[in-house]
């Protein structure tokens, strides 16, 4: 005979993590600080952009810094090459930014075109620029604890984790997702001493997701496949940050596209503590990180001299 269990299920008040709100404060941060350094005769911070073709998502992204930038009274610069510019040409336009005193950090908007090597690109910004925090040393740096930039969304999630006040410690933490950009860098920061956590970072290989992802504290999801993560992965009372970000056609929006994350939430909010919606969570946070590792680079406060 079936036993009917009577146990009420608990009902979680699940909190959205407002990553809007969060950056709308640290922008506010970031200008305050801008404002005081011009009045103490410091310059203005100076973030230069390199934007090669017209792919849609990197076109609105690369606008958004721009626009960013004159928020919080920062100079920018955006430089433009066609999908056909040569890798030498790239190099060179990298060099020359490498050089020029007034710039204090530039990015190059990836994806590149599959003639030039995003290695050999990212491998050229002088390590004191590179404001994404992708070149190798900054990530050897960041590995062995030493001050670095960090790249832009590890270092919101942290931000956001930090002023939610999400305990850490001791916490299991699993990352779907084993990127350059999110979740290798991410696992690294959430075992560092600061934060505590134990890490397992799974990937397309890994073996019972479900089941690990069950075993979850704070899940995060950064494969970039529209609602991977649905109700039934998630344990009750978990936080959960979602890094999807995946444009997909809408008749429904001006611009035609709406984004998705890698996170069913209508299924999986009700189980949570924390979530971050999609969009207004981590994108925000990812954004305002650039500008903090701007006025970080134009302030020497990474590298001293
Ligand atoms: N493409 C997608 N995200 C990023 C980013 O954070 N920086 C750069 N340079 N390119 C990207």
């Amino acid at each position: 005979m079936a036993v009917r269990n009577n146990t009420p299920q608990k009902i979680n008040t699940m909190k959205l993590i407002d990553g809007k709100k969060v950056a709308a404060d640290m922008k506010q941060e970031i200008a305050q600080q801008v404002t005081e350094l011009k009045r103490a005769g410091g310059k203005t911070p100076h973030l230069a952009a390199i934007l090669v073709g017209h792919d849609g998502g990197s076109e609105t992204y690369v606008a958004y810094k721009i626009k960013d930038c004159e928020a919080v009274g920062f100079q920018s610069s955006l430089i433009r090459y066609e999908d056909d510019v040569p890798e030498e040409e790239l190099l060179a336009k990298v060099k020359e930014l490498n050089e020029t005193a007034g710039i204090d950090g530039f990015i190059v908007q990836l994806p590149l075109p599959a003639h030039i090597s995003e290695q050999k690109v990212i491998e050229a910004i002088d390590p004191r620029k590179d404001v994404d925090g992708f070149h190798p040393e900054n990530l050897g740096r960041m590995v062995i604890g030493l001050p670095s930039f960090v790249s832009a969304t590890p270092y919101g999630i942290l931000e956001l984790l930090k002023r939610y006040q999400v305990e850490t410690s001791g916490k299991h933490c699993v990352i779907i997702g084993r990127s350059n950009i999110v979740g290798r860098p991410l696992s690294i920061l959430l075992s560092q001493k600061a934060v505590n956590a134990t890490v397992t970072v799974a990937h397309s290989r890994t073996r019972n997701l479900k089941e690990l992802c069950l075993t979850a504290d704070i899940l995060i999801a950064a494969i970039g496949v529209p609602e991977f993560v649905k109700g039934d992965m998630v344990k009750q009372g978990a936080v959960v940050i979602d890094v999807g970000t995946t444009r997909v056609k809408s008749d429904q929006t001006k611009s035609g596209f709406k984004l998705k994350g890698d996170v069913l939430f209508d299924e999986v909010a009700p189980r949570c503590d924390y979530i971050t919606p999609v969009p207004g969570g981590v994108g925000p946070m990812t954004r305002v990180a650039l500008l903090q590792n701007t006025l970080l680079a134009a302030t020497r406060k990474i590298y001293k001299d």
